[in-house]
């Protein structure tokens, strides 16, 4: 089940990915996800002890709400009224003094029911996606969100940058990274995130974060990437793959690029 929308989700490569990373029982450490976004290839792996971050605060109060209180989520999410004068009223009266199982059903409800799934913020920080319909709301249910409970509860959720994450990993922990970016973008922006853009100096401070790990700590990751000429030769000397596109809806018929790579330490 995909219980979110979320820009940049790796659910279409989900079925390529799994087979070049490691599974839960293959992992000593800690599985750390820095930018978890909406964590697809993190629930999917379901790991015993895993550390999972975003820069997005919303989103990691909406993990932490339902890590937390996953009834009064759902009972909360279930009684925001239906359609349009609702869904503007909800979204207009903000959070502000709110508990966090509110705040977690707000924005589990504003992302079932806005335009696209988009996560667009104006300069004071407050969502502004139009209304889209219910269409999509009720896939998820309260069993859905108690499943998701049990998952977060093996983990630690932070609101954390990605450097402060990496460099706390330890001994034997597996690092999954999937930093913002438009496959083959030329001008590597990225305008859809809550945090405006990640652009080329963040992409370089991510790669020297990553080489920076002491060899001795033995800690494999794995990261999707952009193909752009510019970003791999950021990682020369670490192993990178052309991430075929597809593989998801036909299995076994890999025609097209995808412009996207899977570049890894091991
Ligand atoms: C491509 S998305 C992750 C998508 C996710 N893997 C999925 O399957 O849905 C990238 C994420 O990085 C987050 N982000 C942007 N800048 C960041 C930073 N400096 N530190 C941590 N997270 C950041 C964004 O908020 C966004 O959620």
């Amino acid at each position: 089940m995909k219980f979110l929308r979320y820009p940049g989700g790796k659910s279409k490569l989900l079925s390529y990915l799994v087979n070049h990373l490691p599974k839960n029982k293959d992992i000593k450490g800690t599985y750390i996800e820095p930018f978890v976004g909406g964590g697809s290839v993190f629930f999917h792996i379901n790991p015993d002890k895993a550390l999972v971050s975003d820069l997005n605060p919303e989103l990691i109060s909406l993990y932490k709400g339902i890590k937390l209180y996953p009834h009064k989520v759902w009972e909360t999410f279930e009684s925001f009224p239906s359609g349009k004068i609702a869904y503007y009223d909800i979204r207009n009266k903000g959070t502000e003094g709110k508990h966090l199982h509110y705040k977690a059903a707000r924005t589990l409800y504003l992302n079932r029911t806005c335009f696209k799934g988009m996560w667009r913020h104006n300069s004071n920080g407050d969502f502004n996606v139009g209304y889209g319909g219910e269409e999509r709301r009720w896939v998820i249910t309260h069993q859905n969100i108690v499943e998701l409970s049990k998952t977060f509860r093996k983990a630690e959720i932070l609101n954390n940058d990605f450097e402060d994450v990496i460099l706390n990993a330890s001994k034997n922990d597996f690092i999954f990274l999937d930093p913002p970016y438009k496959p083959g973008e030329k001008d590597l922006h990225e305008l859809h995130y809550r945090n405006g853009k990640f652009l080329f100096d963040e992409q370089v401070r991510l790669a020297e974060t990553l080489k920076s790990l002491p060899k001795s700590k033995r800690i494999r990751w794995a990261m999707t990437n952009s193909s752009h000429k510019d970003i791999l030769s950021l990682y020369e000397g670490f192993h990178i793959k052309k991430i075929p596109f597809g593989t998801s809806d036909k299995p076994g018929i890999q025609t097209k690029s995808s412009n996207e790579v899977l570049i890894t330490n091991y």
